[in-house]
Protein backbone atom coordinates (compact mmCIF):
# COMPACT_ATOMS: atom_id res chain seq x y z
CA UNK A 1 0.00 0.00 0.00
CA UNK A 2 1.46 2.86 -1.19
CA UNK A 3 0.64 6.57 1.23
CA UNK A 4 2.39 9.27 2.24
CA UNK A 5 2.25 11.82 4.97
CA UNK A 6 1.59 15.52 3.46
CA UNK A 7 1.65 19.00 4.77
CA UNK A 8 -1.44 20.49 2.80
CA UNK A 9 -2.36 23.83 2.37
CA UNK A 10 -6.22 24.63 2.91
CA UNK A 11 -7.54 26.00 0.20
CA UNK A 12 -11.23 26.37 1.25
CA UNK A 13 -12.98 25.16 4.35
CA UNK A 14 -16.63 26.31 3.85
CA UNK A 15 -19.97 25.32 5.41
CA UNK A 16 -22.42 23.51 2.92
CA UNK A 17 -25.72 22.52 5.14
CA UNK A 18 -25.77 22.42 9.52
CA UNK A 19 -22.73 21.03 10.64
CA UNK A 20 -20.87 20.05 7.29
CA UNK A 21 -18.05 21.87 5.70
CA UNK A 22 -16.02 21.16 2.14
CA UNK A 23 -12.64 21.37 2.76
CA UNK A 24 -9.72 21.56 -0.62
CA UNK A 25 -6.69 21.01 0.06
CA UNK A 26 -3.44 21.31 -1.72
CA UNK A 27 -2.24 17.44 -1.30
CA UNK A 28 -0.94 16.45 -4.74
CA UNK A 29 0.54 12.87 -3.55
CA UNK A 30 -3.20 12.29 -2.61
CA UNK A 31 -4.17 13.89 -5.96
CA UNK A 32 -2.32 11.53 -7.78
CA UNK A 33 -2.33 8.38 -6.43
CA UNK A 34 -5.94 8.48 -3.90
CA UNK A 35 -8.76 5.67 -5.57
CA UNK A 36 -12.26 5.77 -4.75
CA UNK A 37 -13.46 4.93 -1.89
CA UNK A 38 -10.13 5.22 0.59
CA UNK A 39 -9.70 7.58 2.74
CA UNK A 40 -7.02 9.81 4.31
CA UNK A 41 -6.52 10.29 8.23
CA UNK A 42 -5.93 14.39 9.49
CA UNK A 43 -4.36 15.38 12.27
CA UNK A 44 -6.88 17.73 14.27
CA UNK A 45 -4.76 20.14 16.46
CA UNK A 46 -3.38 18.77 19.32
CA UNK A 47 -5.06 15.38 19.14
CA UNK A 48 -3.40 12.45 19.51
CA UNK A 49 -5.32 9.96 17.19
CA UNK A 50 -5.68 11.56 13.71
CA UNK A 51 -9.80 11.59 12.22
CA UNK A 52 -10.25 9.44 9.29
CA UNK A 53 -12.25 11.55 6.46
CA UNK A 54 -13.36 9.89 3.11
CA UNK A 55 -11.75 11.15 -0.05
CA UNK A 56 -14.63 12.86 -1.63
CA UNK A 57 -12.80 14.25 -4.82
CA UNK A 58 -9.17 14.78 -6.21
CA UNK A 59 -8.14 16.88 -9.16
CA UNK A 60 -4.87 14.98 -10.19
CA UNK A 61 -3.83 18.34 -12.65
CA UNK A 62 -4.36 21.12 -9.97
CA UNK A 63 -2.45 18.64 -7.21
CA UNK A 64 -5.85 19.16 -4.99
CA UNK A 65 -8.29 16.70 -2.67
CA UNK A 66 -11.48 17.34 -1.13
CA UNK A 67 -13.18 16.09 2.24
CA UNK A 68 -16.74 16.83 2.78
CA UNK A 69 -17.16 16.41 6.70
CA UNK A 70 -19.86 16.54 9.82
CA UNK A 71 -18.45 17.81 12.70
CA UNK A 72 -18.76 15.30 15.35
CA UNK A 73 -16.78 16.01 18.52
CA UNK A 74 -13.29 18.07 19.07
CA UNK A 75 -11.32 16.74 16.17
CA UNK A 76 -14.33 17.96 13.20
CA UNK A 77 -15.16 21.00 15.37
CA UNK A 78 -11.37 21.93 15.16
CA UNK A 79 -11.17 21.18 11.66
CA UNK A 80 -14.17 23.40 10.96
CA UNK A 81 -12.47 26.28 12.22
CA UNK A 82 -9.68 26.33 10.18
CA UNK A 83 -9.36 29.29 7.34
CA UNK A 84 -8.03 29.23 4.14
CA UNK A 85 -4.03 28.84 4.01
CA UNK A 86 -3.25 27.37 7.17
CA UNK A 87 -2.20 23.83 6.53
CA UNK A 88 -3.03 20.23 7.63
CA UNK A 89 -0.88 17.09 8.35
CA UNK A 90 -2.55 14.87 5.97
CA UNK A 91 -1.90 10.70 5.98
CA UNK A 92 -3.38 8.45 2.66
CA UNK A 93 -4.45 7.37 0.64
CA UNK A 94 -5.64 4.52 3.20
CA UNK A 95 -7.82 1.58 2.87
CA UNK A 96 -9.01 -0.57 0.35
CA UNK A 97 -11.70 1.13 -1.88
CA UNK A 98 -14.39 0.37 -5.01
CA UNK A 99 -13.24 -1.30 -7.21
CA UNK A 100 -14.18 -1.43 -11.43
CA UNK A 101 -11.65 -4.48 -12.47
CA UNK A 102 -15.05 -6.57 -13.19
CA UNK A 103 -16.26 -3.03 -15.69
CA UNK A 104 -19.92 -3.63 -15.24
CA UNK A 105 -22.57 -1.80 -17.82
CA UNK A 106 -24.42 0.03 -15.43
CA UNK A 107 -23.65 0.06 -11.68
CA UNK A 108 -25.71 1.95 -8.63
CA UNK A 109 -23.91 4.05 -5.91
CA UNK A 110 -26.04 4.67 -3.12
CA UNK A 111 -24.62 7.62 -0.16
CA UNK A 112 -26.69 7.78 3.03
CA UNK A 113 -25.93 10.78 4.66
CA UNK A 114 -22.61 11.80 5.50
CA UNK A 115 -21.77 8.50 3.85
CA UNK A 116 -22.11 10.19 0.36
CA UNK A 117 -18.86 12.21 -0.68
CA UNK A 118 -16.92 9.15 -0.99
CA UNK A 119 -19.44 7.77 -3.45
CA UNK A 120 -18.52 11.21 -5.78
CA UNK A 121 -14.97 10.08 -6.60
CA UNK A 122 -16.16 6.76 -7.18
CA UNK A 123 -19.37 7.85 -9.55
CA UNK A 124 -16.79 10.29 -11.81
CA UNK A 125 -14.31 7.03 -12.05
CA UNK A 126 -17.31 4.86 -12.93
CA UNK A 127 -18.10 7.29 -15.60
CA UNK A 128 -14.23 7.98 -17.27
CA UNK A 129 -14.77 4.13 -17.85
CA UNK A 130 -17.88 4.86 -19.58
CA UNK A 131 -20.18 2.76 -16.98
CA UNK A 132 -23.85 4.13 -16.52
CA UNK A 133 -24.27 5.70 -13.15
CA UNK A 134 -27.22 5.73 -11.36
CA UNK A 135 -26.99 7.30 -7.52
CA UNK A 136 -29.23 6.93 -4.49
CA UNK A 137 -28.47 10.01 -1.66
CA UNK A 138 -30.37 10.21 1.23
CA UNK A 139 -30.63 12.30 3.85
CA UNK A 140 -32.72 12.87 7.16
CA UNK A 141 -34.34 16.19 5.38
CA UNK A 142 -33.72 18.69 2.63
CA UNK A 143 -31.38 20.98 5.25
CA UNK A 144 -29.14 17.90 5.35
CA UNK A 145 -29.03 17.04 1.71
CA UNK A 146 -25.32 17.59 0.31
CA UNK A 147 -23.33 17.47 -3.23
CA UNK A 148 -26.79 16.93 -5.06
CA UNK A 149 -25.61 19.27 -7.96
CA UNK A 150 -21.62 17.53 -8.07
CA UNK A 151 -23.23 13.94 -8.96
CA UNK A 152 -25.93 15.34 -11.09
CA UNK A 153 -22.81 16.38 -13.57
CA UNK A 154 -21.58 12.66 -13.81
CA UNK A 155 -24.12 10.53 -12.95
CA UNK A 156 -27.21 9.62 -15.32
CA UNK A 157 -29.45 9.45 -12.91
CA UNK A 158 -29.80 11.26 -9.49
CA UNK A 159 -32.66 10.23 -6.87
CA UNK A 160 -32.40 12.08 -3.40
CA UNK A 161 -34.47 10.59 -0.83
CA UNK A 162 -35.47 12.37 2.77
CA UNK A 163 -36.89 10.98 5.59
CA UNK A 164 -38.97 13.59 6.25
CA UNK A 165 -40.61 13.82 3.36
CA UNK A 166 -39.26 17.47 2.46
CA UNK A 167 -37.06 16.81 -0.50
CA UNK A 168 -36.75 14.18 -3.29
CA UNK A 169 -38.41 10.74 -2.60
CA UNK A 170 -40.78 10.61 0.66
CA UNK A 171 -38.68 7.26 2.38
CA UNK A 172 -35.20 5.41 2.39
CA UNK A 173 -32.91 4.97 -0.44
CA UNK A 174 -34.21 1.19 -0.47
CA UNK A 175 -37.24 2.23 -1.47
CA UNK A 176 -35.48 4.01 -4.87
CA UNK A 177 -33.53 0.97 -4.94
CA UNK A 178 -36.16 -1.63 -5.56
CA UNK A 179 -36.68 -0.63 -9.00
CA UNK A 180 -33.67 -0.39 -10.06
CA UNK A 181 -32.64 -4.12 -8.47
CA UNK A 182 -35.68 -5.06 -10.69
CA UNK A 183 -35.34 -4.01 -13.90
CA UNK A 184 -31.21 -5.42 -12.97
CA UNK A 185 -28.04 -3.20 -12.53
CA UNK A 186 -24.28 -4.74 -12.57
CA UNK A 187 -23.40 -3.75 -9.76
CA UNK A 188 -24.54 -1.79 -6.11
CA UNK A 189 -21.86 0.25 -4.62
CA UNK A 190 -22.72 1.89 -1.03
CA UNK A 191 -21.78 4.36 1.74
CA UNK A 192 -23.52 5.25 5.23
CA UNK A 193 -25.51 4.27 8.53
CA UNK A 194 -25.11 0.32 8.91
CA UNK A 195 -28.91 -0.39 9.14
CA UNK A 196 -28.80 1.02 5.55
CA UNK A 197 -25.74 -0.95 3.90
CA UNK A 198 -27.04 -4.41 5.91
CA UNK A 199 -30.77 -3.64 4.00
CA UNK A 200 -28.90 -2.63 0.44
CA UNK A 201 -26.82 -5.59 0.78
CA UNK A 202 -29.97 -7.97 2.05
CA UNK A 203 -31.75 -6.59 -0.65
CA UNK A 204 -28.59 -7.55 -3.67
CA UNK A 205 -28.58 -10.70 -1.90
CA UNK A 206 -32.13 -11.82 -2.59
CA UNK A 207 -32.01 -10.75 -6.39
CA UNK A 208 -27.81 -11.74 -6.34
CA UNK A 209 -26.89 -8.59 -7.25
CA UNK A 210 -22.88 -8.09 -6.34
CA UNK A 211 -22.98 -5.15 -3.69
CA UNK A 212 -19.82 -3.81 -2.38
CA UNK A 213 -20.12 -1.30 0.92
CA UNK A 214 -17.92 0.93 2.57
CA UNK A 215 -18.34 0.37 6.46
CA UNK A 216 -17.42 2.71 9.19
CA UNK A 217 -15.86 1.98 12.71
CA UNK A 218 -14.14 3.81 15.36
CA UNK A 219 -10.14 3.72 14.42
CA UNK A 220 -6.92 4.48 15.80
CA UNK A 221 -3.60 4.08 13.59
CA UNK A 222 -5.31 3.54 10.17
CA UNK A 223 -2.93 1.44 8.59
CA UNK A 224 -3.67 -2.21 10.65
CA UNK A 225 -1.09 -1.67 13.56
CA UNK A 226 -3.76 -1.35 16.30
CA UNK A 227 -6.60 -3.65 15.72
CA UNK A 228 -9.11 -1.31 16.95
CA UNK A 229 -11.19 -1.14 13.95
CA UNK A 230 -12.51 -4.67 13.25
CA UNK A 231 -15.58 -6.18 12.03
CA UNK A 232 -16.73 -9.87 11.44
CA UNK A 233 -16.41 -11.32 7.63
CA UNK A 234 -16.83 -14.76 6.97
CA UNK A 235 -15.19 -15.81 3.81
CA UNK A 236 -15.90 -19.23 2.51
CA UNK A 237 -17.06 -20.62 5.85
CA UNK A 238 -14.51 -18.99 7.97
CA UNK A 239 -15.67 -16.21 9.88
CA UNK A 240 -12.46 -13.86 11.48
CA UNK A 241 -12.48 -10.25 12.50
CA UNK A 242 -10.50 -8.05 9.70
CA UNK A 243 -9.36 -4.62 10.25
CA UNK A 244 -11.68 -1.45 8.65
CA UNK A 245 -9.00 0.63 7.97
CA UNK A 246 -6.10 -2.33 6.06
CA UNK A 247 -8.95 -4.74 4.51
CA UNK A 248 -11.79 -2.36 3.67
CA UNK A 249 -13.39 -0.33 4.17
CA UNK A 250 -14.96 -1.59 1.18
CA UNK A 251 -16.04 -4.92 1.56
CA UNK A 252 -18.10 -7.40 -0.48
CA UNK A 253 -21.57 -7.19 1.30
CA UNK A 254 -21.76 -10.91 1.21
CA UNK A 255 -19.01 -11.32 3.24
CA UNK A 256 -19.96 -8.71 6.04
CA UNK A 257 -21.38 -10.87 8.81
CA UNK A 258 -24.71 -8.81 9.43
CA UNK A 259 -26.48 -10.64 12.23
CA UNK A 260 -25.65 -11.82 14.94
CA UNK A 261 -25.34 -15.74 16.01
CA UNK A 262 -25.72 -16.69 19.87
CA UNK A 263 -26.34 -19.51 22.02
CA UNK A 264 -29.87 -19.37 23.41
CA UNK A 265 -29.84 -19.09 27.20
CA UNK A 266 -32.98 -20.87 28.96
CA UNK A 267 -34.60 -17.55 29.47
CA UNK A 268 -34.18 -17.28 25.88
CA UNK A 269 -35.60 -20.18 24.34
CA UNK A 270 -39.02 -18.17 23.56
CA UNK A 271 -36.48 -16.45 20.54
CA UNK A 272 -36.61 -20.16 19.19
CA UNK A 273 -40.03 -20.55 19.53
CA UNK A 274 -41.28 -17.56 17.61
CA UNK A 275 -38.91 -18.65 14.96
CA UNK A 276 -39.93 -21.96 14.77
CA UNK A 277 -43.70 -21.58 15.44
CA UNK A 278 -43.40 -19.16 12.14
CA UNK A 279 -41.43 -21.38 9.60
CA UNK A 280 -42.47 -24.77 10.75
CA UNK A 281 -46.31 -24.01 11.83
CA UNK A 282 -48.01 -21.08 10.36
CA UNK A 283 -45.58 -21.50 7.11
CA UNK A 284 -45.09 -25.33 6.50
CA UNK A 285 -48.43 -26.37 8.38
CA UNK A 286 -46.56 -28.87 11.24
CA UNK A 287 -48.45 -28.88 14.07
CA UNK A 288 -47.61 -26.95 17.03
CA UNK A 289 -47.71 -30.13 19.97
CA UNK A 290 -45.01 -31.87 17.75
CA UNK A 291 -42.78 -29.19 16.95
CA UNK A 292 -41.85 -28.87 20.63
CA UNK A 293 -40.30 -32.16 21.87
CA UNK A 294 -38.63 -33.16 24.79
CA UNK A 295 -35.09 -33.40 23.14
CA UNK A 296 -35.37 -29.28 23.17
CA UNK A 297 -34.44 -29.79 26.67
CA UNK A 298 -31.10 -31.48 26.36
CA UNK A 299 -29.70 -29.44 23.35
CA UNK A 300 -27.73 -26.47 22.61
CA UNK A 301 -29.71 -23.94 21.04
CA UNK A 302 -28.42 -21.25 18.61
CA UNK A 303 -30.24 -18.27 17.03
CA UNK A 304 -29.53 -15.63 15.05
CA UNK A 305 -30.39 -12.36 15.01
CA UNK A 306 -30.82 -8.74 13.27
CA UNK A 307 -30.76 -6.45 16.10
CA UNK A 308 -32.78 -7.74 18.45
CA UNK A 309 -35.01 -9.61 16.60
CA UNK A 310 -34.84 -13.73 16.13
CA UNK A 311 -34.73 -14.17 12.15
CA UNK A 312 -33.26 -18.09 12.65
CA UNK A 313 -32.48 -20.54 14.91
CA UNK A 314 -31.27 -24.50 14.91
CA UNK A 315 -30.22 -26.85 17.97
CA UNK A 316 -27.76 -29.58 18.10
CA UNK A 317 -28.45 -32.60 20.31
CA UNK A 318 -25.84 -33.83 22.39
CA UNK A 319 -23.35 -36.32 20.82
CA UNK A 320 -23.72 -39.82 20.88
CA UNK A 321 -20.61 -42.32 19.63
CA UNK A 322 -19.20 -39.43 18.05
CA UNK A 323 -22.16 -38.76 16.20
CA UNK A 324 -24.27 -35.22 16.75
CA UNK A 325 -27.57 -34.21 15.07
CA UNK A 326 -28.76 -31.30 13.99
CA UNK A 327 -31.96 -30.34 13.23
CA UNK A 328 -35.37 -27.62 13.43
CA UNK A 329 -33.28 -25.31 11.50
CA UNK A 330 -35.60 -22.44 11.00
CA UNK A 331 -34.57 -18.86 8.78
CA UNK A 332 -37.86 -16.93 8.79
CA UNK A 333 -38.93 -15.98 4.81
CA UNK A 334 -37.92 -12.70 4.41
CA UNK A 335 -33.92 -13.47 5.31
CA UNK A 336 -33.75 -16.80 3.47
CA UNK A 337 -31.22 -16.43 0.27
CA UNK A 338 -29.02 -13.79 2.55
CA UNK A 339 -26.50 -16.89 4.03
CA UNK A 340 -28.25 -16.16 6.99
CA UNK A 341 -29.03 -20.20 7.26
CA UNK A 342 -25.78 -21.33 5.79
CA UNK A 343 -23.69 -19.37 8.49
CA UNK A 344 -26.14 -21.06 11.08
CA UNK A 345 -25.37 -24.30 9.75
CA UNK A 346 -21.59 -23.89 10.11
CA UNK A 347 -21.97 -22.83 13.87
CA UNK A 348 -24.32 -25.37 15.17
CA UNK A 349 -21.43 -27.65 13.25
CA UNK A 350 -18.78 -25.89 15.21
CA UNK A 351 -21.04 -25.96 18.17
CA UNK A 352 -21.28 -30.05 17.83
CA UNK A 353 -17.30 -30.02 17.08
CA UNK A 354 -17.11 -28.65 21.01
CA UNK A 355 -18.86 -31.24 22.27
CA UNK A 356 -16.35 -33.73 20.87
CA UNK A 357 -18.74 -35.26 17.48
CA UNK A 358 -16.57 -36.31 14.86
CA UNK A 359 -19.69 -36.53 12.42
CA UNK A 360 -22.40 -34.43 11.75
CA UNK A 361 -26.45 -35.40 10.88
CA UNK A 362 -29.31 -33.42 9.34
CA UNK A 363 -32.86 -35.55 8.72
CA UNK A 364 -32.84 -32.61 5.58
CA UNK A 365 -36.19 -31.75 3.99
CA UNK A 366 -35.45 -32.95 -0.05
CA UNK A 367 -35.83 -29.34 -1.15
CA UNK A 368 -32.71 -28.44 1.30
CA UNK A 369 -30.24 -30.94 0.04
CA UNK A 370 -28.73 -29.06 -2.34
CA UNK A 371 -28.37 -26.50 0.07
CA UNK A 372 -26.81 -29.33 2.65
CA UNK A 373 -24.48 -30.45 -0.74
CA UNK A 374 -22.53 -27.15 -0.85
CA UNK A 375 -22.18 -27.92 2.77
CA UNK A 376 -20.05 -31.00 2.25
CA UNK A 377 -23.32 -33.44 3.61
CA UNK A 378 -23.99 -36.63 1.95
CA UNK A 379 -26.95 -38.04 1.61
CA UNK A 380 -27.96 -42.18 3.18
CA UNK A 381 -30.64 -44.23 3.47
CA UNK A 382 -34.18 -44.00 2.06
CA UNK A 383 -36.24 -40.63 1.42
CA UNK A 384 -38.85 -40.66 4.03
CA UNK A 385 -42.08 -38.57 5.31
CA UNK A 386 -41.55 -36.64 8.62
CA UNK A 387 -45.14 -35.71 8.80
CA UNK A 388 -45.84 -34.71 5.65
CA UNK A 389 -42.95 -33.44 3.77
CA UNK A 390 -40.66 -35.57 2.67
CA UNK A 391 -36.85 -35.48 4.13
CA UNK A 392 -33.45 -37.18 3.43
CA UNK A 393 -30.69 -38.09 6.13
CA UNK A 394 -27.37 -36.74 5.32
CA UNK A 395 -24.04 -36.68 6.99
CA UNK A 396 -20.79 -34.88 7.49
CA UNK A 397 -17.78 -35.90 8.65
CA UNK A 398 -15.31 -33.73 10.18
C1 LIG B 1 -13.09 5.12 6.85
C2 LIG B 1 -13.85 6.28 7.43
C3 LIG B 1 -14.23 7.31 6.61
C4 LIG B 1 -14.92 8.39 7.14
N1 LIG B 1 -15.30 9.39 6.30
C5 LIG B 1 -15.95 10.46 6.79
C6 LIG B 1 -16.33 11.52 5.92
O1 LIG B 1 -16.06 11.53 4.72
N2 LIG B 1 -16.97 12.58 6.47
C7 LIG B 1 -17.28 12.62 7.83
O2 LIG B 1 -17.89 13.57 8.27
N3 LIG B 1 -16.94 11.61 8.65
C8 LIG B 1 -16.28 10.54 8.17
N4 LIG B 1 -15.92 9.54 9.02
C9 LIG B 1 -16.25 9.67 10.46
C10 LIG B 1 -15.23 10.56 11.13
O3 LIG B 1 -13.98 9.91 11.14
C11 LIG B 1 -15.63 10.86 12.57
O4 LIG B 1 -16.85 11.57 12.57
C12 LIG B 1 -14.56 11.67 13.25
O5 LIG B 1 -13.42 10.90 13.46
C13 LIG B 1 -15.05 12.22 14.57
O6 LIG B 1 -13.97 12.87 15.19
P1 LIG B 1 -14.21 14.00 16.28
O7 LIG B 1 -12.93 14.27 16.96
O8 LIG B 1 -14.90 15.15 15.66
O9 LIG B 1 -15.24 13.32 17.23
P2 LIG B 1 -14.95 12.47 18.53
O10 LIG B 1 -14.84 13.43 19.67
O11 LIG B 1 -13.83 11.51 18.32
O12 LIG B 1 -16.30 11.68 18.59
C14 LIG B 1 -17.55 12.39 18.58
C15 LIG B 1 -18.67 11.42 18.26
O13 LIG B 1 -18.49 10.84 16.97
C16 LIG B 1 -18.45 9.41 17.07
N5 LIG B 1 -17.43 8.89 16.15
C17 LIG B 1 -16.12 9.17 16.14
N6 LIG B 1 -15.48 8.48 15.18
C18 LIG B 1 -16.40 7.75 14.57
C19 LIG B 1 -16.38 6.81 13.52
N7 LIG B 1 -15.26 6.48 12.87
N8 LIG B 1 -17.53 6.25 13.17
C20 LIG B 1 -18.67 6.54 13.80
N9 LIG B 1 -18.77 7.42 14.79
C21 LIG B 1 -17.65 8.02 15.19
C22 LIG B 1 -18.08 9.13 18.51
O14 LIG B 1 -18.58 7.88 18.95
C23 LIG B 1 -18.74 10.26 19.24
O15 LIG B 1 -20.10 10.00 19.49
C24 LIG B 1 -15.23 8.45 8.52
C25 LIG B 1 -14.85 7.40 9.34
C26 LIG B 1 -14.17 6.32 8.81
C27 LIG B 1 -13.76 5.21 9.70
S1 LIG C 1 -7.26 1.65 12.98
FE1 LIG C 1 -5.57 0.55 13.75
S2 LIG C 1 -5.88 -1.41 12.91
FE2 LIG C 1 -7.43 -0.21 11.99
Amino acid sequence: MQYTDERCEILSNRQIADGIFDLTVKADYLAQNAGCGQFANILCGGLMLRRPISICDTDPKAGTARFVYQVKGKGTAWLSQQPAGASLQIFGPLGRGFSFIKKPAQVVLIGGGIGSPPMLKTAKTAAELGIAVHVILGFRSRQAVILEQDFKQVAQTVTVCTDDGSYGIHGFVTQALQPLLQQGVGCVMACGPTPMLKNVAGMCADTKTPCFVSLEERMGCGVGACMCCVCKIRVRGFSGYQQVCKSGPVFDGRSVVWYQTKPLESGQFDDAKAVRLAVFCDEQGYDPAAEFDELDAHAIHLAVYDGAKPIATGRVLPPEDGVCKIGRIAVLKPYRGRSVGRYLVEDLIEAARQQGANTIRVDAQVQAMPFYQKLGFESYGEEHLDGHIPHMYMERKL
